[in-house]
């Protein structure tokens, strides 16, 4: 079956159809979702019903992985097959909360270039996925914003507790992930994409703690400023969750967020798969999850 892609909107994002649930991609369907995954950054496959294999599978191969052989998929999906975004299951991921923007592990050296979730059991309405283009972002930044940063780095720490006042108006708990101890990262806020060479915003609600060399104040009116460009409704899509649906994003050059999630509310499961995986593990060594009340 041919692969069919169709834009989301007209920044980025696309639709996928015709994937093969069972079977790998051919050589030309390979090439057809690693060239749609560079330009559109967020594939969507809705009612894709696929298992943890093949959705091992698509994540590795958007990234131009060249093994797609059964058993390196098989232990590669091993690795992650407890990983799930879950208010019900137990030791799930973010169980709780709003998540503010970011890119997962955008403080540590070893990010997920790729990330996928998959809607193993979703009762709607669930809150949605949202996404904002980094590298659109970088493009469209005005000349006196970009001519401020292009020089400048600016710290990454796992947040959001030292950042809650960014919440703005959405009054929603959010979930603060407790660690085996602080990381940070200090790099260059005109971020190279690792893989397609694009020049992206490196700074996120979630996880910038300040930029370097300017005063406290400064660096918090200049963040402030970057985000209100980054996170204007027309850099912005999201996703409304339905069984079945795979999502896969590429994670420098898509940030991610989502409005509070309730523990008693209706199931919202989604099964993660991140690639490639970190040396300290799949979910970068998370202990438990601490809520940070909306009066903080
Ligand atoms: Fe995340």
């Amino acid at each position: 079956m041919t692969l069919q892609i169709t834009p989301l909107s007209a920044a980025f994002g696309a639709e996928v159809h015709g994937l093969d649930p069972t079977i790998p991609p051919d050589t030309e369907g390979c090439e057809t979702l690693r060239s749609a995954f560079d330009r559109y950054g967020v594939l969507v496959f809705p009612d894709a019903a696929i298992d943890r294999w093949m959705q091992t599978c698509v994540t590795e191969l958007v990234r131009g992985e060249a093994d797609l052989s059964a058993d390196k998929i098989e232990a590669d999906a091993q690795k992650q097959s407890s990983f799930y975004i879950s208010n019900k299951i137990e030791d799930a991921a973010a169980p709780f909360g709003r998540l503010m923007w970011h890119s997962d592990g955008m403080w540590s050296d070893h990010p997920f270039e790729v990330i996928s979730l998959y809607g193993e059991a979703i009762e709607p309405p669930v809150p949605p996925t949202q996404f904002a283009s980094t590298t659109l972002a970088w493009d469209t930044l005005p000349a006196d914003l970009r001519a401020r940063i292009e020089h400048a780095a600016a710290v990454q720490v796992p947040g959001p507790e030292s950042f809650a006042q960014r919440r703005g108006d959405d009054d929603g708990d959010l979930v603060q992930p407790v660690r085996d101890r602080e990381y940070s990262v200090t790099k260059p806020i005109a971020h190279r994409h690792p893989r397609t060479g694009r020049t992206l915003l490196f700074v996120s609600q979630q996880m910038t703690s300040h930029v370097v060399d300017i005063p406290p104040a400064e660096s918090e009116d200049l963040l402030k400023a970057l985000f209100d460009h980054m996170y204007a409704p027309t850099n912005i899509i999201e996703h409304d969750w339905r069984e079945g649906d795979l999502v896969v994003w590429d994670n420098p050059a898509c940030q991610h967020a989502r409005p509070d999630v309730k523990l008693d509310s209706s199931v919202r499961t989604l099964r993660k798969v991140g690639w490639p995986l970190p040396p300290m593990g799949q979910k970068q060594a998370v202990g438990s999850y601490r809520r940070i009340p909306a009066s903080q």
